[in-house]
C-alpha cells in the first residue's frame, strides 16, 4: 500500500514502513498539493505541521485513504469527526514522548524557580546582577499535578526524587499511580500547591480548566507550568495574577494561539517560555515515529490498533 509522510520523519521510521512492504513517499507538501495528492494514498503520517483538515480527509476518502497516523500525542491538527464519518482510522503514539515532556516540565519548574533564562539573558548583556535573582527551592514544596496520566505520573516521580510532596487531581482517574502521589480534589490541590503543572488535553467545548476564580483559590506565590495545551489555562487571567504578584512565575511551552499572539504574556519578566518543544527530543521523536508507523501498519493489515484515537466516534459512542 502507499503511505504519504508530510512532516519530517527519521529514516528509521521510513525504513520500518518499507520493510513491511509499503511504498513510502516523503514530501513536506503545501496544503494545496496535499489536497490534490492525498487520494492516491492509503495512509497519511503527520506530526504537528500538516493540518489534516476536513477537505483533505474528504478528498482522501474519495480515493483510498484508510488511516491517518499522528507521530505524537495531540490530534488537534486532524479533523476527527470528518475522519470518523469517512471510516478513516486515526492512530497516534501516546507513549512515545512521555519522558521528553515530563523532563521539559521539570526543567521549566527549575528554570522558573531560579530565573535561569532571565539570569542567562542578563549575563549576556554583560551584567552581573547577583542580587536580582534570588530564587526558591523545590525541596519541601508541594507540586500539584492536574492530569495524572503518563506524563503527569513521570513528572510526579521526578518531583518525589527532589523531596517534593506531590498531589494530583484527575477528572477521570481516581486511583493514584503510586502510593507517594496523593489524589485530591481540585479545590484542595489549588489551595495547597506551591507549583501547579497541567497535563490534560484541551477540550474546545469545555474551555480553560484554570480560570480566574481558580487563581483566587491558589496559594500566594504559586508557580504555574503548562506543557499541555495553551487553552487549558486562561491566559488573560494568568497575566492578571502575575501582575498582582499572586502568581510568582509561570513557565509555558504551549499557547492559546501558536505562535503566540498574546505578546504581553510571553514578554512578561516573570514568564519563562519555550516554543512548544515538550516532545521535541531525538529519543522522543524516534519513539513516536516508530509507534505511529506500527499502529498504521496494524490498520493497513486489517488488525485493530492499540492507539486508535477515533474508535468511539467511529463506533458511534
Ligand atoms: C504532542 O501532542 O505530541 C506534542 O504536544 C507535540 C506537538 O504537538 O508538537
Amino acid at each position: 500500500m502507499k503511505i504519504l509522510i508530510t512532516d519530517k520523519t527519521e529514516n528509521e521510521v521510513v525504513q520500518q514502513l518499507k520493510d513491511a512492504g509499503q511504498e513510502v513517499t516523503f514530501n513536506e507538501m503545501d496544503p494545496a498539493t496535499l489536497l490534490k495528492e492525498i487520494p492516491k494514498y492509503d495512509g497519511l503520517m503527520v506530526r504537528s505541521r500538516t493540518k489534516a483538515t476536513a477537505d483533505v480527509i474528504n478528498a482522501g476518502a474519495k480515493g483510498s485513504l484508510k488511516v491517518i497516523g499522528r507521530a505524537g500525542i495531540g490530534v488537534d491538527n486532524i479533523d476527527l469527526p470528518t475522519a470518523s464519518k469517512n471510516k478513516i482510522k486515526v492512530v497516534n503514539a501516546p507513549t512515545g514522548t512521555t519522558e521528553s515532556v515530563a523532563e521539559l516540565a521539570f526543567g521549566l519548574m527549575l528554570a522558573a524557580s531560579r530565573s535561569i533564562p532571565q539570569a542567562d539573558h542578563s549575563m549576556k548583556q554583560g551584567l552581573w546582577e547577583k542580587k536580582a535573582f534570588k530564587g526558591v527551592e523545590l525541596c519541601g514544596k508541594t507540586l500539584g499535578i492536574i492530569g495524572i496520566g503518563r506524563i503527569g505520573t513521570e513528572l510526579g516521580k521526578r518531583a518525589l526524587a527532589f523531596n517534593m510532596k506531590v498531589l494530583a487531581y484527575d477528572k477521570y482517574i481516581q486511583k493514584s499511580p503510586t502510593a507517594k502521589i496523593a489524589m485530591v480534589s481540585l479545590e484542595k490541590l489549588l489551595k495547597e500547591s506551591d507549583y501547579l503543572s497541567l497535563h490534560i488535553p484541551f477540550v474546545k467545548e469545555e474551555g480553560a480548566t484554570i480560570k480566574e476564580p481558580d487563581f483566587e483559590k491558589m496559594k500566594d506565590g504559586v508557580i504555574i507550568i503548562n506543557c499541555a495545551r495553551g487553552g487549558v489555562v486562561d491566559e488573560q487571567a494568568l497575566l492578571k495574577y502575575l501582575n498582582s504578584g499572586k502568581v510568582r512565575a509561570a513557565a509555558l511551552d504551549v499557547y492559546a494561539a501558536e505562535p503566540p499572539t498574546f505578546k504581553e504574556l510571553v514578554t512578561h519578566p516573570k514568564v519563562v517560555c519555550t516554543p512548544h518543544i515538550g516532545a521535541s527530543t531525538k529519543e522522543g521523536q524516534l519513539r513516536a515515529g516508530k509507534i505511529c508507523a506500527e499502529q498504521m501498519l496494524l490498520v493497513l493489515s486489517g488488525k485493530t490498533p492499540d492507539f486508535w484515537v477515533n474508535k468511539k466516534m467511529m463506533e458511534g459512542k
